[in-house]
């Protein structure tokens, strides 16, 4: 059987699904998103595609920051609340239990349950008819203390992290499939990352 041609439409997936918190004091609001990405590494450059009518496309227009808190199994409930209610009728960091942290730059708060943070400053704003995309760069990064291993690595893997697939949330599984460049490993070289892996268990 061959493939069938669909109407164009948004089907990259999986995608990432964060917790982007926006706005300062009272202000504090959270948005889930999914429309979101990474788009240069040096410097670390990311983006929100926020809709123009959202209560947080206000708050991230004026406050030119925000914070990227990746989403967990834990969070799920907080990850789907806050994308269903707005932050102009409810205090969602509240209603969904979760608690601001200062952040050590911008001016608005991380999610205290999230792994991984990424604080971010709007560097440019680009209008699409749906959407307005925050280009930001990352200018902070805060990891949970308890994701650091012996040897000062960052464990992902061990954080329960979870995306969203086709409408779905989807846990990011921990089967491990292969590392970056595996397809053209020395063989020395693959024995030694196995053996690495076993030890990390
Ligand atoms: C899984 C998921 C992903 C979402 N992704 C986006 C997105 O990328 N951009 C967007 O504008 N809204 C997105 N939304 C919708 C907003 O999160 C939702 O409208 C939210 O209530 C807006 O909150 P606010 O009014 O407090 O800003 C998403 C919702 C869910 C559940």
């Amino acid at each position: 059987m061959g493939k069938i041609k669909l109407n164009p439409g948004t089907m990259l997936n999986p995608v990432p699904v964060v917790l982007v918190s926006c706005g300062r004091g009272e202000e504090a609001n959270l948005i889930t998103i999914a429309w979101t990405g990474t788009v240069n590494s040096e410097p670390p450059y990311t983006y929100v595609s926020v809709r123009k009518d959202r209560h947080s496309h206000g708050i991230l227009s004026k406050e030119k920051e925000f914070v990227i808190n990746l989403t967990t199994k834990d969070l799920l409930y907080a990850t789907d609340f806050c994308g269903v209610k707005s932050g102009a009728s409810v205090d969602k960091f509240r209603e969904a239990g979760l608690t601001k942290e200062p952040s050590s730059i911008v001016g608005c708060p991380m999610v205290a349950e999230s792994p991984v943070s990424l604080e971010c400053k709007v560097r440019s704003v680009h209008e699409f008819p749906t959407h307005d995309m925050f280009l930001a760069e990352i200018v902070a990064v805060q990891v949970r203390e308890e994701l650091m291993d012996k040897s000062g690595k960052l464990r992902l893997d061990k954080a329960g992290l979870i995306c969203f697939n086709h409408g779905e949330y989807m846990a990011v599984g921990e089967e491990v499939l292969g590392g970056f460049g595996f397809s053209v490993m020395k063989p020395s070289t693959k024995k030694r990352k196995q053996q690495e892996a076993k030890n990390k268990k």
